[in-house]
């Protein structure tokens, strides 16, 4: 047997469908420990360094199990090749390498089906490495895109399969946690590119919007309007779709609401968040949730799309929405806060265009994912997964 090549997109298809696939990941502990391969069903993974396969490597194969085929992650794709030789060479069957490693794994997108009507379709695009999903709204030959990330090329291929030309695409707030694509891909296509008082004073070039204006297509199609929703930035924006969906950003998560503490402006921000949780909470329960992030695949329905009715929402978050006072809300949001990771600074200043980066240090600042929401879950998971 010898060994072969996988791609990102097979190893969730895999994962997906519960195949018996054992992943190996030979990046170091702490890489390991910051940024791993998740899934929506729970699979058996080993961290093993390709520093301990040069170094004994008895011992680190023997530490791998025999009879299921391997699958082998690692940062940038040699070591996981040359991990993949050593254990072709000790007999192993089935054993493959993750081409262009971890980051095309962090980079990413599965295409879900949200609705697919006479008038319009809407789709969720998954980041399953940066837990993180945008969306992409197709009608009459015509497409807008809400927090694209820098895989432009997929938007751009998809639109094409669609059918569809790029005339609009909007960011719900300057992204602290991932390099938004809506930039590049106005740049690209001509498509108009929109975004909130978040980016008054940058250079990324957007059209301002105003609460409740309304979006259309040429012919037809759904309406999309807009609504101020400050907290977890001052200019975070939720769009509502044909009165249906609810693109929600960052500010109503089905798990927690999005953290207003990532400016370094706590109490200012809470306070609008506030605000707006109350404004929001009046809305239409029917409407569907569509969040930017999610915090674990948990959250998913049964079709492994992000949704769910606001009334539920509401209900799953009774912690945050049944606050009533000012005061306690600041109490709670700050009884939750946890650090930022330090690249967040230098993302939204990627996301402003205020500042210029290589390829490199851009998929460097890109990967890992995100620690956008109010309460410390994700963190507390993260510990239970590590302990
Ligand atoms: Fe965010």
């Amino acid at each position: 047997m010898t060994l072969s090549a996988y791609e990102a997109k097979d190893l969730f298809q895999w994962l997906t469908d519960k195949e018996d696939i054992l992943v190996l990941d030979v990046r170091n502990d702490k890489d390991f420990g910051r940024f791993k391969v998740e899934a929506p069903y729970s699979f058996d993974m080993i961290n093993i360094s390709y520093y301990d396969f040069m170094e004994i490597e008895e011992e680190s194969v023997a530490k791998v199990p025999k009879g299921r085929p391997i699958r082998i992650v690692c940062a940038k794709e040699g070591s996981a090749k040359y991990v993949g030789e050593i254990l072709v060479k000790h007999g192993f069957e089935d054993v493959r390498y993750l081409t262009g490693g971890i980051k095309t794994w962090g980079n990413l997108l599965v295409a879900k089906t949200v609705h697919d009507g006479d008038n319009y379709s809407l789709y969720q695009f998954i980041r399953p490495g940066k837990a993180s999903c945008s969306y992409g709204l197709c009608s009459n030959g015509e497409m807008m895109l809400f927090d694209p990330s820098r895989n432009v090329e997929f938007y751009l291929d998809f639109a094409k399969k669609k059918n569809c030309s790029i005339i609009k695409t909007f960011e719900t707030h300057l992204q602290a946690d991932y390099i938004a694509g809506s930039r590049q891909i106005a740049e690209e296509t001509g498509a108009d590119f929109f975004g909130g008082i978040d980016f008054e004073g940058t250079q990324a070039g957007n059209k301002s919007v105003t609460d409740n204006e309304i979006h259309s297509f040429s012919n037809g199609g759904p309406d999309v309007k807009v609504l101020f929703t400050p907290g977890h930035t001052p200019g975070s924006l939720t769009f509502i779709i044909d009165n249906t969906y609810m693109i929600s950003g960052d500010t109503v998560l089905i798990q927690s609401i999005g953290r207003p503490d990532l400016g370094g402006q706590v109490d200012q921000w809470a306070v609008l968040l506030f605000n707006t949780i109350k404004k929001v909470a009046k809305l239409d329960e029917s409407l569907i949730v569509l969040p930017g992030h999610y915090m674990d695949w948990s959250e998913a329905d049964t079709n492994l799309i992000f949704c769910m009715p606001f009334g539920e929402v509401k209900k799953r978050n009774a912690e945050v929405f049944s606050i009533t006072e000012e005061k306690d809300f600041i109490e709670y949001i700050k009884g939750n806060m946890r650090d930022q990771p330090p690249e967040y600074a230098l993302i939204r200043l990627a996301n402003g265009n205020m500042e210029q980066y290589d390829i490199d240090k851009q998929e460097e600042l890109d990967l890992g994912k995100n620690e956008c929401a109010a309460t410390a879950y994700a963190k507390a998971q993260n510990k239970q997964k590590e302990s």
